[in-house]
């Protein structure tokens, strides 16, 4: 149970809107956001950064979640957005997001791509590789504009959840490696560019960090990263990007750390190791993504077809599966589940609950103990607000199912269920 999830009598409840009634008015499976948890993240951002410190921008993560309602969210608390593709950017405009709080990033940033966002005011360009430094440069001074280019610099950190998401250490397709001096031939590359002004840099050790020594080495080397620069081309950084990462609780085995706790240790390395030179210090930036909607979501599916293998295993199958879940059969992620309505019963069967798509490696949670599934019941899988809709498909020709927001015992469809129609809306006839 959560601040927003509350079991009353034998029912799970969302934001005060009972899940089953969820189901009857929306369908299944259904994705269902607390808004009031989305904005309790938000507005940590906004008091435990952005009104703590100066000269701070903390950057949803789009690749976490993104669609119209999410962006407008963001926006009400003065959150920036880093975007990692042109599609990701016309869906935050198509929001009314402020281009200049866009950060674009992405390990191949397409010509196209980079004339989109030129063309539609997005400035600020998280620089990966010496081939985007010259596409940025050919093309911003064709349309003949600045771009502010903060280069991304691995800081040989190994830290993450998993093996596919842990990106800062040494061998990663992202960003310039800082065991060797190719970092500082970017950064002159950048500097020596006319239509890039060199912003700073960025660093992302990894996702699902649940260690602060991850951040505190990683805003060491930075922070060394910096007297180097300011020593060898005398320019003090103006921004400094720590990434996003942040972890959550998906079952009890975690131990996210707090979010203020991450920032004021970032902050305190920042600006110590700054003022120790007189340097001015840099703006910092952070981009979080499954903080803010990890745990704000929660998958509701509906109880089907049932295998039990004497001695082995007693599978129960669900409406969704690897195509609204890929976390679970790419990286073996672990959720937590209730059986909706009968939440106040006591957890005593042991099963393994299986999607529907045509894989056997479809499993969304081996081995968890429910409270005596039976077709239709209703499965409440919870954190899984983040890289869910995001990451989903059409496998199997499934449609989507829609994502709903609660609040304050209200809810409101936010993206619609698919339709069949929708599955042929691309097939030229
Ligand atoms: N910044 C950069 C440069 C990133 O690469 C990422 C995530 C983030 C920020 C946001 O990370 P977060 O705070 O959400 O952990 N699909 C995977 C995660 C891939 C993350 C890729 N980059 C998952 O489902 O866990």
């Amino acid at each position: 149970q959560t601040e927003f999830a509350q079991i009353k009598g034998n029912d799970l409840y969302i934001d005060d809107v009972k899940a089953t009634d969820l189901v009857k008015q929306y369908g299944s499976p259904l994705y269902v956001m607390s808004e009031g948890h989305i904005r309790k993240q938000f507005n940590t951002l906004k008091t435990k950064m952005i009104d703590k410190y100066e000269n701070t921008l903390p950057l949803f993560a789009s690749k976490s979640f993104s669609c119209k309602a999410i962006y407008k969210l963001a926006m009400e608390y003065g959150v920036g957005i880093d975007c990692v593709s042109a599609g990701e950017i016309s869906v935050a405009l198509k929001a009314g997001f402020d281009p200049k709080k866009i950060y674009f990033h992405g390990n191949n940033k397409l010509p196209s791509e980079i004339q989109y966002a030129l063309e539609n005011g997005v400035e600020n360009f998280v620089i990966d590789n010496f081939y985007e430094i010259e596409l940025v440069e050919e093309i911003a001074s064709k349309l003949n504009v600045m771009v502010n280019g903060l280069v991304r610099i691995t800081p040989g950190v190994y830290a993450g959840g998993h093996d596919y998401i842990r990106v800062g250490a040494k061998d990663t397709k992202f960003g310039f490696s800082s065991h060797d001096n190719t970092y500082l031939k970017a950064i002159k590359k950048v500097i020596d560019a006319p239509h890039i002004n060199f912003d700073g840099i960025h660093c992302h050790v990894g996702s699902q960090i649940e260690e602060i020594q991850a951040y505190v080495l990683a805003m060491n080397k930075f922070v060394d990263i910096a007297y180097e620069i300011y020593d060898i081309f005398g320019i003090v950084i103006n921004k400094l990007n720590a990434g996003g990462g942040f972890g959550i609780q998906y079952t009890a085995s975690d131990h996210p750390l707090e979010f203020d706790d991450v920032v004021s240790t970032i902050m305190d390395i920042i600006y110590k190791g700054f003022d120790r030179r007189n340097m001015k210090r840099p703006m910092v930036l952070v981009e979080p993504g499954r903080y803010c909607v990890g745990n704000a979501g929660i998958t509701l599916y509906t109880v089907g077809s049932y295998k039990y293998i004497r001695d082995i295993r007693d599978y129960i199958s669900v409406d969704g599966g690897m195509t609204d879940n890929i976390r679970s059969s790419l990286y073996n992620a672990k959720y937590d589940a209730v059986i909706a309505n009968k939440a106040g019963e006591k957890a005593d069967h042991l099963v393994t609950v299986a999607g529907k798509n045509c894989e056997s490696g479809d499993i969304l949670i081996k081995d968890i103990m429910l409270q005596d599934p039976q077709p239709g019941d209703i499965l409440a899988m919870f954190s899984t607000g983040a890289y869910h809709y995001s990451m989903s498909s059409n496998y199997n020709q499934l449609p989507k199912p829609a994502v709903v927001f609660t609040y304050q015992g209200h809810s409101k469809e936010v993206i619609r269920r698919q339709t069949f129609d929708d599955l042929v809306a691309y097939d030229v006839d």
